[in-house]
């Protein structure tokens, strides 16, 4: 028996069977380019009596890998396809027809309406004809995980004297639970004679959720080949992961006593290739490549984290090819993880000013789901420019509408403690707000201009307003705000523009520069 498990990568055949992940040849053949790099031994390149698209791209996959790999190309227990496949892997250093049948009593009933007997005839001559072709021939018994065991014996052992190398066990429709499907696997070597001279291979779905923990326990039981896809597409639910099996048993090296030669460090690049191809997105939540894999948002886990990170990850990042583990500032994460986060942005804050932009920061996630580094740089920027408030923005309120009158409310607080209120309304909620705001403060000036950008990523980000007041004497203060409601972020802006104006009429303040 094998001392490695073969990886069998089936993403361009079996992952090309997910709705809408169709793939041209160019896409097929960068694909199978990263497939080499992932270090997987066997690329099913396609089914090359389907289509023509599917002939060229077997052809062109064979000539790219060179003697890299095995390419392989699937077929039905039918002659013509059988000598399309060879035909499309003419140019293959190491070519592999991998041709079966259904062995399920639905499959041998419903699907293809024969007897027992003549499926295994079909199955005989095909793996024949196919020896006669080319060198290394795969059996697959289509439906295998609900097959009768007596006669899924009976079949392998009549594909093994005909000449298959290898053995395909799939659950077709992933049916079978994995102490089930791992007896299955241990049965054949149990009742099969002549099973010493091919390999076991698994090819699980996921119907159930189960593929990948179907695969590892028909490996525990013999199995020395797994057939999985990149990310896990494939017909239906999907396949086998590739990056799941590989990282368990790579993890997990004491329990199953065996590994792959995969190079796991290209598993996220190929990961993001599949899924650009494809277009099929991968679930934040996925393990090992899901954007949330590495990614920890509980303060107590952040804490945990930061003191040593095993405390809370069992596979190294930089060993998939993820740059690092991520922290995630949201209204959970703890002050270790803030001032963490904002030492590595560079953010040396005094203990005064590092509570005020944690306060900030409080009220920030309070509204938005995850804190970017970018609102950070936005805080602290914010917390630098409001040390010489005359007036500090206490709350705002305002209503507008089609009909309605824009009206606001503003509560200002000066230095002293004095809590300032007052009220109008205006031609728009902006207006209204800066009327307001002018009726507090009580300082000529005259807006000149108001410009608004959003400053951090999605739908809850920071917009930043930057405003600029003319004062009676003609000189113009510059005024900043930031917040996720754009209309606060104005009346921060407006009020920020107003105390550099107030303070630069002070002789011990600087004059705005
Ligand atoms: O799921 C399956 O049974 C298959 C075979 C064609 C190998 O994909
Ligand atoms: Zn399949």
């Amino acid at each position: 028996m094998s001392d490695k498990v073969y990886i069998f990568d089936t993403t361009l055949r079996d992952g090309e069977q997910s709705p809408g992940a169709s793939m041209n040849t160019a896409e097929k053949l960068e694909i199978a380019r990263e497939l080499v790099r992932l270090g997987v031994d066997v690329i099913e390149a396609g089914f090359p009596v389907s289509s023509p698209g599917d002939f060229e791209s077997v052809r062109a996959v064979s000539e790219e890998v060179g003697d890299a790999v095995v390419v392989c190309a699937l077929t039905r227990a039918v002659p013509n396809d059988i000598e399309v496949a060879a035909d499309a892997l003419a140019k293959a250093a190491r070519p592999r027809i991998h041709t079966g049948i259904g062995v399920s009593e639905s499959h041998l009933r419903d699907k293809l309406r024969i007897t027992g007997d003549e499926a295994v005839e079909r199955a005989v001559a095909a793996v024949k004809l196919a020896r006669g072709l080319v060198g290394d021939v795969e059996f697959y018994a289509e439906d295998a995980g609900r097959a009768e065991p007596m006669f899924l014996y009976r079949m392998i052992e009549s594909v093994i004297a005909a000449g298959a190398t290898v053995v395909n066990i799939p659950d077709t429709t992933g049916y079978t639970y994995p102490e089930e499907f791992g007896s299955l696997i241990g049965g054949l070597f149990e009742h099969v004679n002549g099973i010493e001279n091919a390999i076991i291979s698994v090819h699980c779905h996921n119907d159930l959720g189960m593929a990948t923990a179907n695969s590892l326990a028909g490996v525990k039981a013999g199995a020395r080949q797994i057939e999985c896809t990149i990310n896990g597409i494939g017909e239906r639910a999907g396949n086998t992961s590739l990056e799941e099996v590989t990282m368990a048993l790579r993890q997990r090296s004491t329990y199953f006593g065996i590994d792959t030669t995969i190079n796991t460090k290209e598993i996220m690049r190929a990961s993001r290739l599949v899924s650009t191809i494809t277009g099929i997105v991968v679930q934040p939540n996925k393990a090992i490549v899901g954007a949330n894999a590495f990614a920890h948002s509980s303060g107590i886990h952040q804490d945990g984290i930061l003191k040593e990170r095993s405390t809370y990850e069992i596979i190294d990042p930089a060993d998939v090819g993820v740059g690092g583990s991520s922290i995630v500032l949201t209204a959970r994460s703890g002050r270790h993880a803030l001032q963490h986060r904002l030492n590595e942005l560079g953010f040396e804050l005094p203990e005064g000013e590092f509570e005020r932009v944690h306060a900030a920061f409080l009220e920030l996630a309070d509204k938005k789901k995850e804190v970017y580094d970018e609102d950070l740089e936005v805080l602290v920027g914010e917390s630098e420019r409001t040390l010489d408030e005359v007036y500090h923005l206490a709350q705002v309120h305002f209503t507008s509408g089609e009909p309605g009158i824009p009206t606001a409310t503003v509560e200002l607080v000066t230095r002293d403690g004095e809590h300032l209120i007052d009220s109008s309304h205006g031609t728009g909620p902006v207006d209204a707000v800066y009327k307001a705001i002018n009726r507090i403060v009580e300082v000529p000036n005259e807006l000149s201009e108001f410009s608004v950008k959003a400053v951090t990523r999605g739908i809850d980000a920071l917009g930043e307003v930057t405003i600029r007041v003319t004062s009676d004497d003609g000189r113009v203060f510059t005024g900043r705000g930031a917040h996720s409601d754009i209309i606060v972020a104005s009346a921060k802006a407006y009020t920020n523009a107003l105390n550099r104006l107030l303070v630069s009429q002070k002789p011990t303040i600087s004059e705005e520069l």
